[in-house]
């Protein structure tokens, strides 16, 4: 028989237990009982050998015969007893025989060699089948306690042999499975259990054999045919010869741990799914040595393609704008021929004509020395664009509508501007007629009169124009401008107002200042802006020197400023904090919108606006710009801010 509780449980062995066999008066916790139990065992022990002895003696038998009786009744009285007490009676019974069967009879010397060949040979024999008895009593004992300790494990164990025939099966196996010990003992394990392996029989063999341990995942049947998932640990026991003997197999069941677990997982997938739904965002994987590509739900809804298409590299490719699919595609090979990471804004053009942004983004993980795996999402950011193509049509709308209502106040000053060129043109005309009419008709003069008619139509004509720039919408074109130019065009619309409020406009502008990149409207705005509200913060001050001093710079930072300083009340401290919020305004009938518009444009050149009092009165407003950078950002809409203040 064979220990199935692989190496660290060896079954005891005959050196083992004689070295373990101390005598009594060695041992140190002897209790009363196991003395009680011992002298008890002596004393039927030798009255049992004495007894045997003189009924063998009455009988006349021979002393080989009475030795065999004898023997066989020390060996009994091993089993009750220690090696030391099977010794002590071994000794008893040589005693018995020398006394009552070798000569001379009822004397305890021998004289005759075969007599002591014959008591030498009855002790020795005695003593190692005593020792053989007791050896295999231990060894079933401690085969039972192992059997026991099985039975306290939760964990089902069996013990099959190299047949997989089930030799031991534990209570645990029994309450688990549904098959008593008595049925399963002698089945084959994989039919009665049905079961299913993680991989091959011979790869889990194999294993089995190099290391002598296995540990994986099963699939077992029970009795009434619940599948069960389990934790397995296989131990092998080998003899000498290298030869599977047997192999324990511990099982914990698992089953409800992976449903758990299942669900969760569930749970959590349904979870992404409801959040790339409601985020419109999907998310793919693309490896690109070997063209697999998968796509979550939410990225098939945005690609607008059926979930069970094999979804591909060109299928994103099929739904790509045409007029960014040039550009799209250098994008994804240039990120793949560089490694590196994916960030791509691009637009779609779906099936029925619909357009769809979407934000592309992917992180690279470097696979095989050619191949990059890709993880990415994929966000439809139409709406989003929709939102802020929204925002910038109110915003342009609301400068123009801003852009309006200060030319409404400055209509005075407009039909004066258009009107000075036009009294000019009927002189021009009056004296060219009188020229006209002499004899001879001086048609030098005319021609020269002439010239000056077509020269101030041509300037009413630019104020008409400028008027009719500043009321249309703007559109997203920036050119290169000096910002002393379009200060110079506002004072000109201004001039004739601001001397009717009798103001003074002066001028301090730098020189050789750097071009700056803009839209030349909307800086005629935020100019424009800022003259009337020092015009108008001066327009009740009377009877005080009012001026308004226009001054253009280049600070530390190389940036173009330009600073509105008037000699109006100045700020309230508690208005400087809110005077470039929306909405925010002191007068009667301002709309407060002028400064919040003044900087929603600086910002957007990537520029700054400011407002501080002066030391000695009124307020000045500064804002700075950048310089143009270089000849390739000047195109339109270049709206990047690399380096703002
Ligand atoms: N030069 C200035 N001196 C003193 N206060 C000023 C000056 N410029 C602006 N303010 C204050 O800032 C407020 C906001 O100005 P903003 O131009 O935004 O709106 P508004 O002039 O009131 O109305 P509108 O929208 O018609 O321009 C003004 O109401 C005024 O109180
Ligand atoms: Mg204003």
């Amino acid at each position: 028989m064979t220990s199935f509780l692989g190496p660290e449980y060896r079954p005891a062995r005959l050196p083992h237990i004689l070295a373990h066999a101390h005598p009594y008066w060695k041992r140190r916790h002897i209790t009363r009982t196991q003395f009680a139990y011992t002298a008890l065992v002596w004393i039927a022990g030798s009255l049992a050998l004495a007894g045997t002895t003189w009924v063998c003696f009455q009988s006349h038998v021979d002393i080989s015969t009475a030795s065999l009786i004898l023997r066989l009744v020390v060996v009994v009285l091993a089993l009750f007893t220690s090696f030391f007490s099977s010794f002590l009676f071994a000794i008893l019974g040589a005693t018995l025989l020398d006394y009552f069967f070798t000569k001379p009879l009822f004397h305890l010397s021998v004289y005759r060699r075969e007599d002591v060949v014959a008591l030498l040979t009855f002790t020795i024999t005695t003593l190692v089948v005593s020792a053989l008895i007791r050896y295999i009593r231990l060894l079933g004992n401690v085969q039972r306690e192992q059997a026991r300790l099985l039975d306290l494990t939760n964990d089902s164990i069996f013990v099959r042999d190299d047949g997989d025939i089930i030799r031991y099966w534990n209570r645990a196996a029994e309450s688990l499975y549904g098959w008593k010990r008595s049925e399963a003992i002698g089945k084959h394990a994989y039919t009665l259990l049905a079961t299913v392996f993680p991989c091959s029989l011979e790869e889990i063999n194999h294993a089995l054999f190099q290391t002598g341990h296995w540990e994986g995942e099963l699939v077992h049947t029970t009795r009434d045919g619940a599948k069960l998932v389990l934790a397995s640990r296989w131990s092998v026991q080998i003899d000498a010869n290298g030869k599977l003997c047997a192999i324990l197999e511990s099982n914990t069941d698992i089953t409800r741990r992976k449903q758990a677990e299942e669900a969760l997982r569930r749970s959590e997938a349904e979870f992404l799914a409801e959040a790339q739904r409601l985020s419109q965002t999907g998310s793919f994987a693309w490896n690109t040595q070997t063209s697999a590509v998968s796509w979550s739900a939410q990225t098939f809804r945005i690609f607008e393609y059926d979930a069970t298409v094999p979804p591909s590299i060109e299928l994103f490719f099929a739904r790509l704008h045409p007029e960014d699919a040039t550009s799209a595609r250098s994008a994804f090979a240039t990120a793949v021929a560089a490694k590196r990471h994916l960030d791509l804004d691009t637009r779609l053009l779906m099936p029925d004509g619909a357009i769809k942004h979407v934000h592309v983004v992917a992180h690279a993980l470097e696979t095989a020395p050619a191949g990059v795996q890709y993880i990415g999402a994929v966000m439809d950011v139409s709406a989003a664009r929709r939102a802020e193509e929204q925002i910038r049509s109110t915003q342009a709308e609301l400068e123009r509508i801003s852009r309006a209502t200060v030319l409404g106040v400055l209509s005075a000053s407009i039909a004066h501007e258009v009107g000075q060129p036009l009294a000019a043109i009927m002189t021009f005309g009056q004296t060219a007629q009188r020229w006209i009419v002499r004899e001879p008709p001086e048609l030098d003069e005319v021609h020269g009169c002439l010239d000056g008619v077509i020269a101030s139509a041509t300037r009413a004509s630019s104020i008409v124009q400028r008027v009719r720039d500043m009321t249309s919408r703007t559109t997203a074109q920036r050119e290169l401008l000096n910002l002393n130019d379009v200060a110079d065009e506002m004072a000109a619309l201004l001039s004739w107002e601001l001397s009717r409020h009798g103001i003074e406009l002066q001028f301090k502008l730098a020189q050789s200042l750097p071009p700056i990149l803009a839209n030349r409207i909307q800086l005629q705005q935020v100019l424009m802006n800022l003259l009337v509200n020092a015009m108008q913060a001066m327009s009740g001050s009377a009877g005080e020197q009012r001026n308004i001093m226009v001054e253009s710079r280049l600070d530390d930072s190389g940036h173009v400023t330009v600073a509105v300083r008037d000699s109006g009340p100045g700020i309230h401290t508690d208005d400087l904090q809110r005077l470039f919020e929306a909405f925010y305004t002191t007068k009667s009938a301002g709309m407060g919108m002028g400064l919040s518009i003044c900087r929603s444009i600086v910002v957007s050149h990537c520029g700054r606006i400011w407002a501080a009092n002066n030391a000695d009165c009124g307020a000045t407003f500064s804002f700075s710009l950048p310089p143009a950078r270089k000849p390739a950002a000047q195109e339109t809409g270049d709206k990047t801010c690399p380096s703002a203040p």
